[in-house]
C-alpha cells in the first residue's frame, strides 16, 4: 500500500511584523486592547505592493524542498491553495513552478477553498500519490489577503495577514496522512465573502472582504469540532492520543472553543495567530512549519489540522509526522 508522507515544511512571512499599535498609528479607529482580547491577534506581515502570493509561495516552497532534502526537479505535482492568486489566469501554482525552474513538470494548479484551501489541497494531493499517478508533491498555502481588506472596515482589516507555508509530501512504504475529511455548504457564503470579481475591464461588484463575525464565529466553532472527530472516528483514534492539534489560525477564542470540545489542552495545541493573524490557506502551514521547526512536532507525532473557510468550506486531517 503506497502512503503519503510529510517530507518536509517551510515557511515565509513578508516583511516586519505590523502591531495593533501601528495599525492606530496608520489611521485604524481600533486599539491593541481590542483586537488582541477579542482575537489574540498582536502582529501581521504585509507584503509590499510588488509582492505577489507566488513570491511569497516560492520562498516558503524552497525551504520545504530543502527541508525534504530533494531538488525541486524531483517535485511532480505542485498544489496551491490561494484565494488571492497573482493573476486571474495562470494559475499560482503555475507561476510558483515557472519560478522554481521546473521545465515540462507534473500537473500544477490552485485550489480555492479559502481558509481550508491547505487542508483540501492537501487532500487532492494525498488522493494522487496514494493512486500511485505522481510520487513528490508540493502543497502550498499562500496568500495576500492585505489586497482584498476594506482598510476602512475596522471590524475586518484588523484580522488579516499575509503569508505562505509549504510542506513536500511523498510517496512512502509508511504512514503518513491517515484520514481526511473534506465538507463544504455554499449557502453560508453571504456570511463571509468578496462579493465581486472583473469583467470588461472593470470590478464587478464589491472587491473587498465582508463578514459577519458573530456569524462566522458559531459557525467555525461548530464544523471544527464535528470534522475533527470526523477524522479521528474514521481512523479510530482517540483524541487523547492526538499529539497536536494544528487549527486554522483566525481567532484565538475559535482555537480556545475547539480545543475544548475536543477535549485537548491548550499545551497540546499550535498557536501563531497572535505572530501573523489570519493568513487564509497559510496559517496551518505557517503554525506546522514553526512547531517542526522549533522541535515540539517530532517525527511520529499524531497531529490534527482543521480548517474552516468562506464557500463554507471546512475539513481536517489526521496525520502521523
Ligand atoms: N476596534 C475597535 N472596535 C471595533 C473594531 C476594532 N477593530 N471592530 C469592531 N469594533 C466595534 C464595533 O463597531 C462595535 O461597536 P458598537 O458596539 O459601538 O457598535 C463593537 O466593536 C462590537 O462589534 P462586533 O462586531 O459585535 O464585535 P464582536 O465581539 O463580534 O467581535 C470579531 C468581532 C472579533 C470579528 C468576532 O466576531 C470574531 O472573532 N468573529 C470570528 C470571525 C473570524 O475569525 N473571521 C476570520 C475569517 S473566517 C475564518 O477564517 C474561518
Amino acid at each position: 500500500m503506497i502512503h503519503a508522507r510529510i517530507a518536509g515544511t517551510g515557511s515565509y512571512l513578508p516583511g516586519e511584523p505590523v502591531s495593533n499599535h501601528d495599525l492606530v498609528q496608520r489611521g485604524i479607529d481600533t486599539s491593541d486592547e481590542w483586537v488582541a482580547t477579542r482575537t489574540g491577534i498582536r502582529f501581521r506581515h504585509l507584503a509590499s505592493a510588488e509582492t505577489g502570493a507566488s513570491d511569497l509561495a516560492l520562498i516558503a516552497a524552497q525551504r520545504a524542498i530543502e527541508s525534504a532534502g530533494c531538488e525541486a526537479g524531483d517535485i511532480d505535482l505542485i498544489i496551491v491553495a490561494t484565494s488571492t492568486p497573482d493573476y486571474i489566469f495562470p494559475s499560482t501554482a503555475a507561476l510558483l513552478q515557472s519560478k522554481l525552474g521546473i521545465r515540462n513538470g507534473g500537473a500544477a494548479f490552485d485550489v480555492q477553498a479559502v481558509c481550508s484551501g491547505f487542508v483540501y489541497a492537501l487532500t487532492v494531493a494525498e488522493k494522487f500519490i496514494r493512486s500511485g499517478a505522481n510520487k513528490r508533491a508540493l502543497v502550498v498555502g499562500a496568500e495576500v489577503f492585505s489586497r482584498i481588506l476594506d482598510w476602512s472596515d475596522r471590524g475586518t482589516c484588523v484580522l488579516f495577514g499575509d503569508g505562505a507555508g509549504a510542506v513536500v509530501i511523498e510517496a512512502s512504504e509508511t504512514p503518513g496522512i491517515i484520514a481526511t475529511a473534506l465538507h463544504a455548504d455554499g449557502s453560508h457564503h453571504p456570511i463571509l465573502c468578496v462579493p465581486g470579481g472583473v469583467a470588461s475591464g472593470q470590478v464587478i461588484g464589491d472587491p473587498f472582504l465582508r463578514m459577519d463575525g458573530q456569524a462566522v464565529f458559531k459557525f467555525a466553532v461548530k464544523v471544527l469540532g464535528d470534522v475533527a472527530n470526523e477524522v479521528l472516528d474514521s481512523a479510530g483514534v482517540e483524541a487523547a492520543s492526538v499529539d497536536w492539534l494544528i487549527p486554522h489560525q483566525a481567532n484565538i477564542r475559535i482555537i480556545q472553543a475547539t480545543a475544548k470540545r475536543l477535549g485537548m489542552p491548550m499545551d497540546k495545541v499550535i498557536t501563531t495567530v497572535e505572530k501573523h493573524g489570519n493568513t487564509s490557506a497559510a496559517s496551518i502551514p505557517l503554525a506546522l512549519d514553526l512547531a517542526v521547526r522549533d522541535g515540539r512536532i517530532q517525527r511520529g507525532h499524531r497531529i490534527v489540522i482543521e480548517g474552516v473557510g468562506g464557500g463554507f468550506t471546512w475539513g481536517a486531517a489526521l496525520i502521523e509526522f
